[in-house]
């Protein structure tokens, strides 16, 4: 799978992917991820990929052309293929979201910035979906596109050790997921839960289950209503 990332901030991108997880995911080929300044396609003569709104009002617009001569480079994309555009009135970026990017081949992110894209990208890019990673607003994409990136790579097989671990975490079967501990099994007179170390392994499943549900219960009904 592949993630083209159009932004301002190639080097903020850069530096998140090539780390951890992501990074190793990177190195073994699960997943292919360029970041791609826009920048480098504005055909202004000072390389602008800005401007002031129409009908006034603060805060800078990004422009068309840039954006769309940088997605026009990527064409033809890997298919199947989703195109991206990152802001606070975008559908809510959540586990299913990212469990449909991972059937993608190709998915492609433009980072918004300042005050966000001049409307018209949308009829340009017709195939262009909205998406915000939650209502609070950021100074840029960058982080909203990472987030996506880290979420959907993760889901990838080959992308972590073993899935199974994916499979038990928050979200994956509707609940929040279980508490952890790890050695000691006492600290400062903090023990860990004893089923936890029966080596009763139906025993061990059965606890973690009841826990799940019961912190999904107290820290998001929401989750189990729907
Ligand atoms: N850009 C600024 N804020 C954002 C958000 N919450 N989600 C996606 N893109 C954004």
């Amino acid at each position: 799978m592949k993630f083209s990332i159009l932004t301002l901030f190639p080097e903020v991108i850069e530096a998140y992917v090539s780390a951890s997880i992501v990074g190793r995911a990177r190195q073994k080929g699960v997943v292919s991820i360029e970041a791609i300044n826009f920048r480098d396609f504005s055909t202004d003569v000072h390389r602008k990929v800005d401007d002031s709104p129409f009908g006034g009002g603060s805060g800078m617009v990004l422009t068309c052309q840039p954006l769309e001569s940088a997605y026009e480079s990527l064409l033809p994309l890997q298919q199947p293929a989703r195109v991206l555009m990152t802001t606070p009135t975008g559908r809510r970026f959540d586990h299913r979201f990212a469990l449909e990017l991972s059937e993608a081949q190709h998915v492609v992110l433009f980072c918004g910035h300042y005050e966000g894209f001049d409307e018209r990208i949308k009829t340009l890019i017709p195939e262009m979906e909205e998406v915000s990673i939650g209502d609070y607003v950021l100074t840029g994409g960058e982080l909203p596109a990472l987030s996506i990136v880290d979420a959907v790579t993760r889901l990838l097989p080959g992308a972590v050790q073993k899935f199974t671990s994916v499979e038990a975490d928050s979200f994956y079967d509707g609940l929040l997921d279980y508490p952890h501990f790890t050695r000691p099994a006492e600290y400062k007179g903090l023990k860990v839960p004893e089923v936890l170390l029966s080596g009763n392994h139906a025993a061990i499943e059965q606890w973690r289950k009841a826990q799940a549900l019961e912190r999904t219960r107290r820290l998001r009904p929401d989750l189990l209503e729907s």
